[in-house]
């Protein structure tokens, strides 16, 4: 047994902190325990190896539960409840008792997680966790929930963050209906089935609330926009109302669900709500005309009493006027607002579409089975209550008197009217009552439908199964005999799912298991519902035979056929005297019920006096014409078909139900209610111990324990994982077992795996989450894969072509002595690759272009070096000035500032594309080549400089616009403009830092003007060597030298049409004259369009032929 700390807030703090941990721990240290202990069971064959939760233990717990059923249990308020002789349960050691080193039980969030199990331990737990507010519990994936009686700050949108898309069941997430729901939700939308959640409980365990919570997470999580959003607001509008017309007080719980409600939201397949369904169940209609004492009408009638809608027909706005409102004597509730309840249904409504004209029509049939009740047969003709009854129901005073006095007859094709007695009368007045209230319920439900239902065939769904509790009354008749019905059908359902099939399919399938025995209920579901010999069977052959039928005879028949079945005792059938003789006791799975027999044939045949359907189709209201189709009078002689009874309809509404439930991957809420006080933290040891006793909650924590949490055919498990491994992806070719176990090799402890013969099972929760991450990572990789496949597929139907000539046309260049330089790029380029194909080119043309220089011999190399960097210069690579000093038209130098400018402008001219690039360059130009460079050289060392670069003749325009014959020597760091002798002083010798620009026109002359940084000191003159253009390979040269001094920063070379200069050495600094070049003549070097150079001087002009 777990201690419990003293100090309980303490331990509430420090669960906090560290839940999560210690669940791990615990949850690997339990489950290793769990497994030994399976392997005891296995091995001596009975019960777990805890003598105290042995065989013993079980077989007491089942003894329990038999005579728990054979003992009275009167739960009703006030009545003594639960009878405290079941010996087991009060040796229920006290809350103190504690083992040392345990941990408290409040941590126990899974009570699979129990050391022993046992009722008392379960209980121990489950208060444990109530007193501190932890209201859920699991079992597995059940979740068993206490009724806290108190609001918890635990459903605010915070709480749906955290369980939204969590690991199922995450471990540092405390037990939540949003984690069952969150895992419904999911399993929806990954493994496409629909799910249902089945939350059962008795009247007042917190059944409605829970289904609230449910759809409210479902709601919040689920996406779908705007279209999602309308949906999912309709569908939570449609409780209020179904809350106002179909709940009611009882003793059991102030908002009593008084008819069953299965809520179905149907999803895409992106898991959007697109609609949703209501189906209702049997509406416990016999509470509109009577109430037991502390109990209420259904709800919209005191709401419609403070509405003030009733005013307008004059009648008393006070429910304790009206005999259907006050026989309970309980019309205020506290917590209820009558008036604030009936706007917000009326908001409902509207919302789901109703009109005014439907909203009037709901006030007057609710008005007027209000006035029903008030019509007392001897003083009724001509009351005012007649009076406003019949307006109410839109019909005259006298019509509504004849049709609740009178029952016609068809027999042998004649219609026959007889007037009903006092009794007779008032019977049919309640009988419309109950039927007008019941079909408007109805008619509400399939109105709300018509809103919410999708017309979308294949969707999946989330179905909530909210259902009336089991119920003891004081008096209990027909309606909880049905109710009761109901719960015995859901916990065979839930039998069926989590105890029966669940170990019927470890031994089919081979798996090593020992039987645990549990309370099967069938025979009590038979006792009500087999054919021909069941309780609702032989009903339906009372009311139908011909003769006397009475509800007495019936009890007689009753006790006749069962008085040796273990289930069924009377007065008669088992000479019990605490029975009254009028009554028969059920002994349900979770207690005997005693019902009257009075009513039962009545209620069952459930039909109405002819005349009562007839008024109200004769009636003025659409409404009412189209509840009542039967009170046409001219289909009364040909109609032959008997309605079905109200039995059979109830019996064969669950079995569609159980069906429905059937299909859907159900989970379980299983609600506890801890006390009958409606009293927040006070837990009836006795009655919740009653409850986990008849639930089966015990032999679900074993069978949980013992057994494992999920399984698989092992094909769809192979096939769903194989992408995990890359060993069993995409080829595998062993057999199923040895793949499943390769891949959960992978990420999880194989151990936890068992192999049935056709099925694969995992133990642990978390060991299913690890294989599924598993998956959702690699999915990613295999989508990624598989999308890169297709790409390649559809790139290469697209580009195929391209791609072919390209490879045909250049696959074998590199073997080509021209590299390919001929070769025919393709030209029908796709759209979509014409980016690639640019680039394509380029990637080619600098291979090409680097295997070309990779051929060349040092100097040919030298030289293409030179015939690019002469490329760039003529190319207007360099036209920028890049620097401030440089030529802009702030600088600062004393050059002309308008010329500066021009100079500027002018070097956009942009490319010069004519030069002639077709022989080598050579250097040393001059008819005795090492004479001249001889000359040159020493002339260069002059100037305290090195190496000769380059020697050539040049023609310079002096300042009288003549043209001087001079030699122009370029050395590594001068520019000398020597004569024919080679002689230089010290003027003539230009640093080449001094330089500012080069400025060469856009055609193909070969005049060169150098600017000079200093005012007056350009330098003009053309520069042709036998024939041979020199200015491209001065202009390189001149470059290169410059960049090997600044380190890189290059001499701005200036393409214009009309360069500035300042030409004057005469002293007068400043003063700039202009050159043009003038294009015209075709240069007879390489025929490309010449120029004529012009240069005007103080209005003198000068010109500079090419040639
Ligand atoms: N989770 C909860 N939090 C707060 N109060 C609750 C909760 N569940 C139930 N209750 C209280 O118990 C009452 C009965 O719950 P309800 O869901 O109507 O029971 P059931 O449908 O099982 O008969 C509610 O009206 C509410 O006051
Ligand atoms: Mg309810």
């Amino acid at each position: 047994m777990f201690r419990r700390k003293k100090n309980k807030k303490r331990a509430r703090e420090e669960e906090e902190e560290d839940d999560a941990v210690f669940a791990d721990l615990l949850t690997v240290d339990e489950m290793s325990k769990s497994t030994l202990k399976r392997v005891s069971v296995i091995s001596t064959g009975f019960g777990p190896a805890s003598p105290t939760s042995g065989g013993s233990q079980e077989k007491a717990d089942l003894a329990n539960i038999r005579r728990n059923s054979l003992r009275r249990i009167s739960t009703s308020l006030g009545v003594q409840a639960y009878k405290p002789s079941l010996t087991s349960l009060q040796a229920r050691p006290t809350s103190t008792s504690s083992s040392a080193g345990k941990p408290a039980a409040i941590k126990i969030r899974d009570l699979v997680l129990l050391d022993e199990i046992s009722q008392e331990e379960v209980m121990e737990v489950l208060k444990d966790r109530y007193m501190e507010d932890a209201i859920y519990t699991y079992i597995g994936s059940v979740v068993i929930s206490v009724n806290p009686y108190k609001q918890l700050r635990i459903y605010d949108s915070a709480t749906i963050n955290k369980y939204r898309g969590a690991k199922v069941f995450d471990m540092s997430l405390p037990p939540h209906l949003f984690a069952v729901s969150d895992s419904a939700y999911s399993d929806m939308c990954f493994r496409i089935r629909s799910q249902v959640v089945v939350i059962s409980g008795e009247s007042g365990a917190g059944k409605t609330e829970a289904s609230k919570q449910i759809m409210q997470y479902i709601a919040a999580v689920s996406g779908g926009g705007k279209e999602g959003d309308a949906i999912k607001t309709k569908l939570l509008k449609t409780n209020p109302v179904l809350e106002a017309f179909g709940n009611a007080k009882t003793i059991r719980n102030d908002n009593s669900s008084r008819f069953g409600k299965f809520m179905n939201i149907n999803f895409d397949y992106h898991g959007h709500p697109v609609g949703g369904t209501i189906t209702t169940y049997l509406l416990e209609k016999a509470r509109v005309t009577r109430q037991a004492e502390g109990e209420r009408n259904f709800h919209i009638f005191y709401q419609l009493c403070a509405s003030g809608q009733l005013k307008q027909f004059g009648i008393s706005e006070d429910p304790k006027r009206y005999a259907y409102l006050n026989q309970g004597h309980a019309e205020q509730v506290k917590g209820i607002n009558n008036k604030a309840e009936w706007t917000e249904v009326m908001n409902c409504l509207t919302f789901l579409g109703f009109g005014k004209e439907h909203v009037s029509e709901i006030v007057k049939v609710l008005g007027g089975v209000l006035l029903l009740g008030q019509l007392e047969t001897d003083t009724m003709k001509g009351s005012f209550d007649l009076k406003s009854a019949a307006k109410l129901l839109s019909m005259s005073s006298e019509a509504l008197l004849a049709a609740i006095t009178n029952n016609t007859i068809v027999a042998q094709g004649q219609m026959v009217t007889s007037p009903l007695d006092q009794e007779q009368s008032s019977y049919a007045r309640h009988t419309l009552a109950k039927a007008l209230y019941e079909r408007l319920f109805r008619w509400l439900a399939e109105k709300m439908n018509e809103n919410i239902q999708t017309d979308l065939d294949d969707t999946l769904c989330i179905g909530v199964l909210d259902i009336y509790g089991f119920e003891i009354f004081n008096e209990n008749s027909f309606e909880q005999f049905c109710i009761n019905y109901c719960n015995e059908k859901l916990q065979q359902l839930f039998i069926d799912v989590t105890l029966k099939t669940e170990q019927a399919e470890y031994e089919a399938e081979g798996i090593d298991w020992v039987s645990i025995p549990y309370f099967d209920n069938k025979a009590i579901c038979d006792l009500i519902d087999k054919r021909p010999n069941g309780v609702l069977a032989m009903l339906d052959e009372e009311c139908l035979r011909p003769g006397d039928r009475s509800d007495q005879i019936f009890l007689l028949k009753l006790d006749d056929t069962f008085h040796k079945n273990d289930f069924y005792s009377s007065r008669m059938a088992s000479g019990q005297k605490s029975i009254a003789d009028d009554s028969f006791v059920i002994t349900h799975y979770a207690g005997e019920v005693e019902y009257k027999i009075h009513g039962f044939l009545d209620k069952n045949v459930d039909t109405l006096f002819r005349d009562l359907g007839r008024g109200m189709f004769e009636s003025g209201s659409e409404l009412l014409r189209e509840l009542f189709p039967e009170g046409d009078v001219s289909t009364w002689v040909t109609a032959m078909r008997r309605p079905k009874t109200a039995g059979a309809a109830f019996k064969s509404s669950m079995a569609s139900m159980i069906s429905l439930l059937t299909d859907m991957n159900p989970s379980y809420v299983r609600c506890i209610k801890p006390n009958d006080q409606k009293r927040p933290g006070q837990f009836d040891e006795l009655a919740v111990k009653h409850q986990i006793c008849y639930l089966g909650l015990v032999e679900n924590v074993r069978v949980r324990r013992a057994g494992f949490c999920f399984r698989m055919e092992m094909k769809a498990f192979f096939m769903r994982f194989r992408v995990i491994s890359s060993d069993t992806y995409p080829n595998w070719t062993g057999s199923l077992k040895d793949g499943i176990k390769k891949l959960a090799s992978k990420c999880m402890d194989v151990s936890q795996l068992a192999f049935g013969k056709t099925k694969v099972f995992i133990k642990d929760p978390k060991a299913v989450f690890t294989v599924e991450s598993a998956r959702d990572e690699k999915i990613v990789v295999v989508a990624t894969q598989i999308q890169r496949f297709w790409r390649r597929c559809h790139v290469r139907r697209v580009i195929g072509p391209y791609w072919q000539a390209l490879y045909t046309t250049f696959g074998d260049v590199a073997n080509d002595p021209s590299f390919g330089r001929h070769a025919k790029w393709p030209v029908d380029v796709p759209k979509k690759i014409q980016n690639t194909d640019r680039l394509l080119k380029r990637v080619h043309l600098s291979w090409w272009a680097r295997r070309k220089v990779l051929s060349l011999s040092k100097e040919g190399q030298r030289q293409m070096r030179l015939l690019i960097l002469a490329n760039r210069c003529m190319s207007n690579e360099f036209s920028k000035p890049n620097s401030a000093s440089s030529v802009t038209a702030t600088s600062t130098n004393s050059h002309d500032g308008a010329g500066i400018v021009a100079a500027a402008a002018a070097s956009t001219v942009g490319l010069r594309k004519a030069f002639n690039f077709n022989r080598q360059f050579n250097s040393i130009y001059a008819k005795d080549r090492p004479a001249a460079s001889e000359r040159a050289q020493r002339a260069v060392e002059k100037c305290h400089d090195s190496q000769v670069k380059f020697v050539a003749p040049m023609a310079k325009l002096n300042r009288k616009g003549k043209l001087d014959e001079r030699n122009l020597v370029l050395s590594e760091r001068h520019m000398l403009r020597v004569d024919s002798s080679f002689k230089a002083n010290g003027k003539r010798s230009v640093p080449l830092l001094s330089i500012r620009d080069v400025t060469i026109s856009p055609h193909s002359d070969s005049v060169v003007v150098m600017h000079s940084k200093e005012a007056g000191e350009d330098t003009v003159g053309r520069l042709e060597y036998d024939g041979d253009n020199l200015v491209p390979e001065f202009v390189a040269r001149l470059q290169e030298a410059y960049m090997k001094q600044t380190g890189g920063k290059p001499l701005p070379v200036i393409i214009s049409q009309d360069p500035a200069i300042d030409y004057n050495n005469s002293g007068k600094a400043g003063q700039a004259k202009a050159l043009t070049f003038i294009p015209g003549q075709v240069d007879a070097v390489d025929g490309k369009p010449s120029s004529t150079c012009i240069l005007t001087s103080n209005s003198v002009t000068y010109m500079l032929t090419a040639k």
